[in-house]
């Protein structure tokens, strides 16, 4: 059943963090003007779909996750009129634009929750979640933050001390602590009801729909998740009624609850030592090994990935989709870090071959990597290396920038050289033409769309390779992949294709006919694409 709506089917997203993509007008920050300029770039990798890091009023004490009006664009980024033209242009190309909404807290600088600060009773004082005194300084599974306000009483922070969360209620009252309050009370009421204003006034101005930050968040003392699940229920009947083609990823990583609480979407996000975590990013803090699947050192297990991801994908099929992300803002190192063009070629033929839709973090497709050692920025903490400017070219500041190298909102990554757009973009060996025809693939073969059947046919503990069909549209596809240095072999049944399977990417040759079955080849650091027949 392809998904609703029927865009995502074929949709590749792209992770725009505006800080860092591209500055228009010097002055050492990204802005929408220069993310405008950039669309043609877009255009020729072939993504199709945009996902923007938050671009609205906020005193970037969290990088814009902490948002001061949710109807205003950050002036440091441009206009709502700006933002507009960008939907517009990105609209008239095919492409559409996802904003970043952080539905679970606010900065300590929005109105609403200055009002609610107030000691006078007013319209804004349940809109956060409130302890009943000063003195009231903890309870079981919230955090406080104590003596801020005039107001005599503390609040809930949802993330760090200048994010109060807002107030969605609470699923399990707890009778120690009477101020908090059930989930059909006034206060979460009304933060329900602006939520839904603030998505309608994006929409209503091109907006395609919402990565949806710490989307679980919503509703406290919800372990299972299932209030939390009632809000987003209740804004995707919503959506699906009055904005059918708009869509919603969220921030949860456990698409068991999120698909059914309505979410188009839901990402796999490295979170603890999971799945996901395991195909890129596994080091042993200990003896400083890597064990990520994907890694030439061939230490890894493809099954601690699959035997997570089956269960999700099974049980969300029918109704919502994966996105398995090849980084983001949140995630150090960098895919790139430690890994060559042609171990990021195998990576990139996962990624993009794999159900669900991909998101692509920007400058993963030149295998940028992450820098060590910077000094925080807006919060970001460990983070900061992962977000340093996109590097365009070998000019000064990579091209990202007019501004003095020291006026730049981050450093450029200290050595670019090949893992710079101009670099790469007439080098048809090079990762960046990798990816755009991988992704070029991906469109023109329904069996890779999103919502494709995918069949493991060679999956085993610590042993490579990864093996695996899709299938849709009438067509059998199936990717080889060998990241491990050492070649690799293994026999497949005869009756996956009556013809030699025929290459549409990657390496050639590799199927032999051997009696009543096929031995596959990989040499070391190898994969590729094969049509079945
Ligand atoms: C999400 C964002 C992260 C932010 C946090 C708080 O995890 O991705 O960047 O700091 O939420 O909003
Ligand atoms: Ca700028």
């Amino acid at each position: 059943m392809p998904p609703t709506p029927s865009w995502l089917e074929i949709a590749v997203f792209y992770e725009i963090y505006p800080q860092t993509f591209f500055d228009s007008n010097g002055d050492g920050i990204g802005d929408l003007a220069g993310i405008l300029q950039k669309l043609e770039y877009l255009q020729y990798l072939g993504v199709n779909a945009i996902w923007l890091n938050p671009c609205f009023a906020s005193p970037f004490q969290d990088a814009g996750y902490d948002v001061s009006n949710y109807y205003q664009v950050a002036p440091r980024y441009g206009t709502n009129a700006d933002l507009e033209k960008l939907f517009a242009e990105a609209h008239r190309l095919g492409m559409h634009i996802f904003l970043d909404l952080v539905p679970g807290h606010t900065s300590v600088e929005n109105a609403w929750f200055k009002e609610s600060c107030r000691p006078q009773p007013n319209e804004y004082s349940d809109w956060y979640i409130w302890t009943d005194s000063v003195w009231t300084w903890s309870a079981p599974g919230v955090q406080t933050v104590i003596g801020y306000a005039q107001r005599n009483a503390n609040y809930i922070t949802n993330f760090f001390h200048f994010q109060p969360a807002l107030n969605y209620g609470f699923a399990v009252l707890d009778p120690k602590h009477p101020w908090q309050q059930p989930v059909d009370a006034p206060g979460p009421r009304a933060v329900r009801k602006e939520l839904r204003n603030i998505m309608k006034f994006w929409l209503d101005r091109g907006a395609d729909g919402f990565r949806v930050d710490m989307a679980g968040s919503l509703v406290k003392h919800d372990a299972d998740g299932k209030a939390t699940a009632a809000v987003w229920q209740e804004i995707r009947r919503w959506l699906d009624r009055d904005y059918p083609q708009a869509a919603l990823v969220s921030e949860w990583s456990r698409p068991t609850v999120a698909i059914p609480a309505g979410f188009h979407m839901d990402f796999m996000l490295p979170f603890a030592r999971n799945g996901y975590n395991s195909l890129f990013r596994l080091f042993d803090p200990d003896d400083h090994t890597n064990t990520s699947f994907f890694h030439p050192n061939g230490g890894g297990d493809i099954r601690f990935f699959l035997d997570e991801y089956l269960v999700n994908f099974r049980s969300t099929r029918e109704q919502g989709l994966i996105a398995i992300p090849s980084g983001n803002h949140d995630t150090t190192p960098r895919l790139g870090n430690e890994r060559t063009p042609a171990d990021l070629q195998l990576a990139f033929l996962f990624l993009l071959t794999m159900p669900g839709v991909p998101f692509l973090y920007y400058g993963d497709e030149i295998g940028m990597r992450s820098a060590d050692g910077l000094e925080s920025k807006e919060g970001a903490y460990d983070r900061t290396g992962a977000r340093t400017p996109m590097q365009w070219d070998d000019s000064a500041n990579a091209g990202f920038s007019t501004a003095p190298a020291e006026a730049l909102y981050l450093p450029v990554e200290a050595k670019p050289r090949h893992r710079t757009v101009a670099a790469q973009r007439d080098d048809p060996e090079s990762l960046l033409n990798h990816v755009r025809k991988l992704i070029e693939l991906r469109k023109e073969h329904p069996a890779l769309g999103a919502s494709g059947s995918f069949k493991p046919v060679h999956a085993e503990k610590n042993a490579y390779p990864f093996v695996y069909t899709r299938t849709g549209g009438g067509e059998t596809v199936l990717v080889a992949l060998n990241p491990a240095k050492s070649p690799c072999g293994v026999t497949l049944p005869g009756t996956l294709s009556k013809k030699p399977p025929q290459t549409l990417y990657g390496t050639e040759n590799v199927f032999q006919r051997q009696g009543r079955k096929w031995l596959l080849k990989l040499p070391g650091v190898s994969g590729g694409l094969y049509l079945l027949s």
